[in-house]
């Protein structure tokens, strides 16, 4: 049996396709269109490998995929295929819409004819979706549980809570196995340089000013990569018919805070007494910025075999290794 990865080019989609392949034998199909944001050197590990068939196609493309999953029938569909820079939706929401509403809606139909034909009750779909749907926090209020009401406040956001909504509604309608999970936001090896962590070592490297928004107070919680993709894995091979899952690492930081503990590892592993620190300039805050997501990840640890095991210190410190190497070398 096979399991059929959409996205899988990308960051958190190349990561799992990794783990997944240490961890299990299935074959992997990856479907991915090959935008800008994905980067196929991510999968040079396994691109020869008889387990791994990759296909160059937009999600959207609903006759062709149809025919991959005729051909492949998958025991499992698994969707990172999105839009995903939330500065790219805000110059303008188009292909968020197309790729995170529309294209969700033709992968659930190809899933909802497929299980219809092969009957098969041991189907999964799983829709990785994001902690931004939920909205904002201030500082007092509670991390956000599977029960917290969506309440998206930019494009980015908003496209993923429509696409998740679909979800739900299909679950509602259908009574499909689909399962939708909210994850925080992920570091480590292989993601863009338009996202935060990547953009500061980049410009570090480069002696160019570090941006950051507004006064750098705003809060994230960070989870390692990897910790995702095992969440993302043991939901895949739980017998447990749960819908929705909150997944988080416990670690929430201010961008400031987050950029001079980077700052600080760069001077030390260069050695170089290099106070990078300084290179940090405050830019105009983004339009509509969120103040603070944070996740309660209780529900997938009470029922679940996983609990995030990177600790920040550990996940961060190899993260600028491979952004070091990465960008030393280009
Ligand atoms: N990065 C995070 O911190 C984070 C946190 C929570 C959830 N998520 C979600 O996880 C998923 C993956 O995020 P990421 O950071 O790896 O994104 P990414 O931008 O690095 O990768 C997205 C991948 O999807 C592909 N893609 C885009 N549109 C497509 C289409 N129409 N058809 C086929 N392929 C298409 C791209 O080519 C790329 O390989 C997204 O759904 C995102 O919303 C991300």
């Amino acid at each position: 049996m096979c399991i059929l990865v959409f996205g899988g080019s990308g960051f958190i989609g190349s990561r799992f396709i990794k783990r997944l392949h240490e961890t299990d034998s299935s074959v992997i199909i990856n479907v991915d269109k090959l935008s800008y944001a994905s980067d196929q050197t991510n999968l040079d590990f396994i691109k020869d490998d008889k387990n791994y068939i990759f296909y160059k196609k937009d999600i959207n493309a609903k006759d062709e995929i149809r025919e991959i999953i005729i051909k492949h029938k998958p025991k499992c569909f698994i969707n990172f295929a999105a839009e995903t820079h939330v500065d790219n939706s805000i110059e303008s929401s188009y292909e968020f819409i197309k790729t995170n509403v529309l294209g969700v809606q033709v992968l659930l139909d190809l899933f909802r004819e497929y299980h219809s034909e092969t009957k098969n009750n041991k189907l999964k779909f799983i829709q990785v979706s994001t902690d931004e749907v939920y909205g904002d926090l201030s500082k007092s209020d509670s991390p956000f549980t599977e029960i917290n009401r969506y309440s998206p406040k930019n494009p980015y956001s908003a496209s993923k809570a429509a696409g998740d909504h679909l979800v739900f509604s299909y679950i509602n309608t259908y009574k499909l196995p689909l399962v939708i999970t909210n994850c925080s936001n992920n570091y480590g090896p292989n993601q863009h340089r338009e996202k935060l962590i990547p953009k500061t070592i980049y410009s570090a490297l480069n002696n160019k000013p570090i941006p950051i928004y507004g006064d750098g107070t705003n809060i994230r919680d960070w989870i390692y990569v990897d910790d995702h993709c095992d969440a993302l894995i043991e939901i895949i091979n739980s017998k447990y018919e749960f819908n929705h899952f909150n997944i988080g690492g416990n670690c929430e930081l201010e961008n400031l805070s987050l950029v001079k503990k980077i700052c600080a590892l760069l001077t030390d592993k260069l050695n170089n007494n290099f106070q990078y620190e300084k290179l940090i300039e405050f830019v105009n805050d983004r339009p509509g910025h969120d103040y603070r997501y944070a996740i309660d990840n209780s529900f997938i640890i009470k029922n679940l075999d996983w609990r995030p095991m990177t600790s920040f210190d550990k996940g961060i410190s190899s993260t600028v290794d491979f952004y070091l190497n990465k960008y030393q070398h280009e």
